[in-house]
């Protein structure tokens, strides 16, 4: 990479690299400052942030609202455990049932937390309302899914990866193709429970259900008293034009998994939202975290349902999401294969002759556009939604340029794009 004078980015990835676990593969950056789709790394270079946090920025780094609601409640109290009450858990659960429309919210802290919390709470109504014989329950997934790290969860991943030698795993997972109806209605039994589905596959390439699927689901689930659980980690609060993704496909789940956005960029929040008969089988005791649902979680996810509630950011997700369709469309058959789109989140797979997904990020980098790749040869942009309608066009640009680049087999690129 590029080296300027006084290069305080080196040294900042060697520490990084000799003091971190590597479990992950982070392009050579490093972000001092961020505002708004904007971020600045150590040495003064400016980026536009298209990955946005994995959609945990939808607002934009450091929102006013977001940053004034933290502040305020870092004067006030930040941690009382759920030994006790405090007064923005009430207002905030409150809050968000009503924006999502269920009566309950049980609020966690990591979006892996709110799908652990969810497989639990489908097997204790698996077991007490629906009457599964102890021990029997089984969940249906989508095969491609992403739904977190944890032990139980990567027990049902099918990326090796995230799998290979974590085992033994976890049993009661039953995987199905995404987007096969007719396979989910093979598989459901008398002990099914639930079905967990992404409404939208974000880390397998923002992969849409097909026409009719998403609905169809919930036809199968109603019909055989199983519940249906949409995983809106990713997917959720405005990212793709509605509050909520499943809005697009005319289903209500039984069960929403929010997380990511909801803590605003600021802090981690999660929840399970549902009504009174899923999730009130949950009695004292038996599930809890100590950071959940504590008062500057509580504080900044209320400011965050507070901005949903305008409704801008959804239409902002809507109508510029139509703008980098259409841009990105434009460059099918000129490096990229396929463009999927729904709001302002794109899958764009990359012509895998010209090089790989992280190789196009790499050269996207140099010219101060952030973005990840996905499965070998798909980027995923999302940028805050914050993001103006011209920066879109700059970083289409930009990946038009990259992709040219590599198809001329050109060597990397040697000077970073510097913006005023
Ligand atoms: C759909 C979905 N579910 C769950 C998760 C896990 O969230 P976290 O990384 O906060 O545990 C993610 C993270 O990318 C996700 O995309």
């Amino acid at each position: 990479m590029t080296t300027v004078d006084n290069d305080l980015t080196t040294p900042a990835l060697a520490e990084a690299e000799r003091h971190t676990a590597h479990n992950y593969h982070p392009l050579p950056v490093v972000i001092a400052e961020a505002e708004g789709a904007w971020v600045t790394d150590v040495d003064g270079r400016r980026y536009l942030d298209c990955l946005a946090g994995y959609s945990a920025l939808n607002f934009g780094h450091r929102h006013p609202a977001l940053i004034d609601a933290a502040r305020q409640q870092l004067d006030r109290v930040t941690l009382t455990s759920r030994a006790f009450g405090h007064d923005q858990l009430g207002p905030f659960c409150a809050e968000l049932a009503e924006l999502v429309g269920k009566q309950l919210v049980l609020p966690m802290n990591t979006g892996a937390e709110a799908v652990e919390s969810a497989i639990k709470v489908a097997r204790k109504w698996g077991y007490q309302v629906k009457g599964v014989p102890d021990g029997q329950a089984t969940i249906i997934v989508a095969g491609g899914n992403f739904h977190g790290r944890t032990t139980t969860i990567i027990s049902f991943s099918d990326d090796p990866d995230a799998r290979a030698d974590f085992g033994p795993y976890t049993p009661g997972f039953r995987t199905v193709p995404y987007g096969d109806a007719a396979a989910l209605a093979d598989a459901i039994d008398e002990h099914t429970v639930a079905v967990l589905l992404e409404p939208v596959q974000g880390e397998a390439g923002v992969i849409l259900p097909p026409p009719g699927y998403l609905g169809r689901v919930r036809e199968l689930c109603t019909r055989d008293n199983v519940l249906f659980i949409a995983d809106e980690i990713q997917s959720g609060l405005a990212r793709t034009g509605r509050t909520l993704a499943c809005e697009h496909y005319g289903v209500v789940p039984d069960m929403y998994l929010l997380g990511k956005a909801l803590g605003g960029g600021v802090v981690p929040v999660s929840a399970v939202v549902a009504d009174r008969d899923v999730l009130g089988v949950l009695r004292p005791g038996q599930h809890g975290s100590t950071f959940g649902g504590n008062p500057l979680a509580c504080a900044v996810g209320r400011a965050v349902v507070a901005i949903l509630g305008t409704g801008e950011y959804q239409h902002r997700a809507r109508r510029l999401g139509e703008h980098l369709h259409r841009e990105l469309d434009a460059l099918v058959g000129h490096g990229v294969t396929a463009v999927r789109c729904l709001g302002l989140w794109a899958g764009v797979d990359i012509d895998p002759t010209l090089g790989t997904g992280r190789e196009v990020c790499a050269r996207l980098l140099e010219r101060g556009v952030l973005a990840k790749d996905t499965h070998g040869a798909t980027i995923r942009l999302a940028p805050p939604l914050v993001v103006e309608h011209d920066e879109l066009s700059w970083a289409v640009a930009a990946l038009h340029a990259v992709l040219t680049d590599m198809s001329r087999h050109d060597a990397p690129p040697t000077s970073v794009f510097l913006l005023s």
